[in-house]
C-alpha cells in the first residue's frame, strides 16, 4: 500500500449531558471548540481535494465498525453546508442500523430503501434540516439483502438524480470488511472519505479494506480519536495549534 493522503486527525470528544436525553448529531460541535475546529480543517481540506478531483458523490467509511463513520459524516456535511457555498445532501446507505437517520431524529420512513424498491418518490423521501442549504435523506425500512438492493439499476437511477441536484452528497455507508453493502456500491461513488480510528483499528484489516475500495478511489483518510497529548507525530505537525484552548475547552473533560 503507497501512502494514502492525511485529511485531518479528529479530536475525541467528551459528551457533555444532554438535557433532554437526545443527542442530535449536527449539535456535537457546539459542546467542543476543538472538536469542531478540528472540523473546520476537515471541512476545508475536503473542499479543495473535492474540487480538484470533481468528486461529488463521496461515502463516507472504514474498515470496521464503530470508527466514527456516522459522525464524521454528519459532521462534515453541516460545516460544509453552513458556508453557505453549497447545497449539501447527506444520504443514510447504512441501511442496516440507520445511525444518521436516528441520530438526526429524522423519521425512518419513507426512505431510501422505499425509493429504490419504487415505492416512494425522491421528493418524498428528502428531508430538510435545521440548516436551510443541507438535506437528507433517511435510511427507510430495513430489507434482508441490503446488499442485494443496492446492486440493483434503481440505485443508479437515483444516484444520477441527486448528481443533478446537490453541489455536494456525502453518503454514510457501512464498514467495508464485516458486509458486502459498501463493495457493491464501490463504482458508483466518485471518491471515499476513509476513517481510521487510532488505537481501535487493527492496522491489517485497515489495509485489507483500502485494497478492497482502491487506493485510487479515496479522497483522504480521517484520523479518528486522536488524543493530541499523547500522539508525539501530531504533535509535531500539528504542535502549539493542536492544542491551543478554545472557549468551552475547560468544561470538557
Ligand atoms: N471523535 C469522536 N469523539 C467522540 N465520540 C466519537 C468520535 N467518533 C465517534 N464517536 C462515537 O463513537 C461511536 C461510534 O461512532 P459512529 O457511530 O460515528 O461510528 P460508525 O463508524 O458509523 O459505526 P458503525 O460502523 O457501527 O456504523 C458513537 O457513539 C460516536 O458518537
Ligand atoms: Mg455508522
Amino acid at each position: 500500500m503507497k501512502s494514502v493522503n492525511l485529511l485531518m486527525p479528529s479530536r475525541w470528544w467528551t459528551p457533555q449531558p444532554s438535557a433532554t436525553g437526545r443527542r442530535n448529531l449536527l449539535d456535537i460541535g457546539k459542546e467542543d471548540f476543538l472538536f469542531a475546529d478540528r472540523f473546520k480543517g476537515l471541512r476545508a481540506k475536503f473542499e479543495y481535494k473535492s474540487d480538484v478531483t470533481k468528486c461529488r458523490l463521496v461515502g463516507v467509511t472504514s474498515s470496521i465498525a464503530g470508527e466514527g463513520k456516522t459522525l464524521t459524516c454528519a459532521f462534515l456535511a453541516s460545516n460544509l453546508a453552513l458556508t453557505g457555498r453549497h447545497r449539501v445532501l447527506l444520504v443514510d446507505m447504512d441501511i442496516r442500523k440507520a445511525d444518521l437517520t436516528r441520530g438526526m431524529n429524522l423519521s425512518r420512513h419513507p426512505g431510501l430503501t422505499e425509493h429504490l424498491m419504487g415505492k416512494a418518490t425522491l421528493s418524498a423521501i428528502i428531508r430538510n434540516t435545521e440548516i436551510p442549504a443541507l438535506q437528507a435523506i433517511p435510511a427507510g425500512t430495513e430489507v434482508p439483502s441490503p446488499a442485494d438492493l443496492l446492486a440493483e439499476d434503481s440505485l443508479r437511477v437515483f444516484l444520477k438524480e441527486i448528481r443533478g441536484r446537490y453541489d455536494i452528497i456525502l453518503l454514510d455507508t457501512p464498514p467495508v470488511l464485516p458486509v458486502a453493502d459498501t463493495i457493491t456500491m464501490r463504482d458508483q461513488m466518485d471518491g471515499f472519505v476513509f476513517l481510521f480510528r487510532t488505537s481501535y483499528t487493527p492496522v491489517g484489516m485497515f489495509r485489507q479494506a483500502v485494497e478492497e475500495i482502491g487506493e485510487k478511489k479515496i479522497l483522504g483518510v480521517v484520523l479518528n480519536g486522536v488524543e493530541p497529548q499523547k500522539k508525539k507525530y501530531i504533535d509535531k505537525y500539528y504542535g502549539y495549534y493542536y492544542q491551543q484552548k478554545g472557549p468551552k475547552e475547560e468544561s470538557v473533560a
